[in-house]
């Protein structure tokens, strides 16, 4: 009888019950089955897992050797952010020298785990390193759109989501920008960074990531505002986090805020959650429930493990004590995940397509072929050149010659050298990549100043030979 009314429980659920119940009546106490009944997954991952949604955790690579923090890590959670490790002081330490072994750490550790990743934050106006903080204008919109391509090219395939931009946007009433250094480049920095994104990494979630934009407020509807005007652009963007540093609750128009969000027509992300304060387990649930009741949030990540390894020092806003002990917290997000019947369940969310400016001229048909994909803003642009050997053998050297649109002037160069930087250029080779395989590809590109004229070259010849174009 009792189990006919709670069906859907795992059989270890059910045994749980019928122990506590028979503990329960023989004390004479009357027990509420519903508590003990929600547990049908046993951890955060998992029970978020059931309605197509992560349940992830920002993570250090510096606390990978602490067996507690890995077991937890390991056990309950299916999504991984690295706190700190893949921001641009991190990864470009100089100008031009990319350093990714922090962040690789953490990478290698959630793709041996199986856990899907979430790239934070490509550009922000914090955590720049010494050098970008020293530019300005043109030379650190430059170095900014170099930074988003090199990071996203070199994680390619294995981003799910990334915050391509984060907290670009004021703090009180107005609705508008952050003043940054970013932001003086041109009001148009987002969206080239987007784009640029796009190009690097196709199969990646873009995200705008911002805080204080939990509710229906000035700041979340001038992010609001942005993101309509970028789907109606065409600008390339996938979703929106909520940052979700709160104290007591969440905002009660909270799910209201991320559906208007969906209604947009991108995903929503809980990307930093941490609660303080003596109602925490309820605002945990309501902010779990929310999600849930959102088809378009794809899931939730909480901004570290344990109270220990919080930022917000002293505050105890996570979901496990600093000995790695569930919390009330942890026990309500748990029971909202498996309780709640997810009504509608996330829309399962098409593969971005990138959208590049230039519409591909086919050529006539060679040993080669060449994707070529630019994106402009309003002086300089990006390419990224895919090279692939259609011939039967082997390509081992290779040099590609292509006529550059004239005032377009070559800046940076990736996976090739350029010479010269304008007019007829030869990209060739590095040490590494040499040798094409039949039937293999190697990527490569460059940045470039331009002064009106964003066309793409006309032809490319690869050792001598016409390519066609993919
Ligand atoms: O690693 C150095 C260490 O070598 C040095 O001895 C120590 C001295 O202060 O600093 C250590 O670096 C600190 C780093 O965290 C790693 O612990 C930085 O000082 C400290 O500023 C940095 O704080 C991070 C903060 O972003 C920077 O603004 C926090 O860990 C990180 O949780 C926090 O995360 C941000 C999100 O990226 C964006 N949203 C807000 C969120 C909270 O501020």
């Amino acid at each position: 009888m009792l189990f006919t009314a709670i069906p859907d429980i795992a059989s270890k659920a059910r045994r749980t019950i019928t122990i506590a119940i028979a503990a329960a009546l023989g004390a004479g106490v009357v027990v509420a089955v519903q508590q003990t009944a929600s547990a049908a997954e046993a951890t955060l991952g998992a029970a978020a897992a059931q309605s197509g949604r992560y349940f992830g955790a920002a993570i250090a690579a510096g606390r990978l050797g602490d067996s507690t923090y890995v077991n937890i890590l390991n056990r309950e959670f299916n999504s991984v952010t690295a706190e700190n490790e893949m921001k641009w002081d991190a990864t470009e330490p100089q100008r031009g020298n990319f350093n990714y072994n922090n962040a690789n750490r953490i990478v290698n550790h959630a793709i041996g785990q199986g856990k899907s990743i979430r790239g934070h934050a490509l550009l922000w106006h914090q955590q720049m390193p010494g050098w970008a903080q020293g530019l300005s204008g043109s030379d650190l919109r430059n170095a900014a759109i170099n930074h988003v391509t090199q990071v996203a090219t070199y994680f390619r395939g294995k981003i799910h989501s990334w915050d391509v931009v984060n907290e670009a946007f004021a703090d009180g009433g107005g609705g508008g920008r952050r003043d940054s250094s970013l932001q003086r480049t041109g009001n148009d920095w987002i969206e080239a960074a987007f784009r640029a994104a796009r190009a690097a990494d196709p199969g990646a979630k873009l995200c705008y990531n911002d805080y204080n934009t939990d509710g229906i407020n000035a700041k979340s509807t001038g992010i609001y505002n942005m993101v309509r005007d970028f789907k109606a652009r065409g600008v390339p963007i996938d979703c929106v986090g909520f940052q979700s540093h709160l104290t007591n609750s969440a905002p009660s128009d909270y799910q209201a805020n991320l559906q208007r969000f969906a209604d947009l027509g991108v995903d929503v992300q809980i990307t930093e959650l941490d609660i303080s304060g003596s109602n925490q387990a309820n605002a945990y649930a309501a902010v779990t429930r929310a999600c849930l009741n959102v088809a378009r949030c794809n899931g939730i990540t909480v901004w570290g493990i344990r109270d220990s390894d919080s930022w917000r020092t002293g505050q105890n806003p996570l979901l496990f004590d600093a000995s790695g002990n569930k919390k009330a917290a942890y026990t309500s997000v748990l029971n909202t995940l498996n309780s709640v019947t997810p009504n509608p369940s996330p829309t399962p969310t098409p593969t971005p397509t990138p959208t590049p400016t230039v519409t591909p001229t086919p050529g006539p048909g060679g040993p080669c072929r060449v994707a070529y994909t630019l994106n402009a803003w309003n002086t300089g642009l990006t390419s990224s050149i895919t090279i692939t050997n259609t011939g039967s053998s082997a390509i081992n050297g290779w040099s590609l010659v292509f006529g550059l649109p004239s005032g377009q002037t070559i800046t940076s160069g990736w996976n090739a050298t350029y010479s010269p930087s304008s007019g007829q250029v030869t990209a060739r080779n590095v040490s590494y990549n040499g040798s094409i395989p039949a039937g293999g590809s190697v990527d490569i590109g460059f940045q470039a100043n331009h002064t009106g004229n964003t066309s793409a070259p006309s032809s490319f010849t690869l050792n001598g030979n016409t390519c066609s174009r993919a």
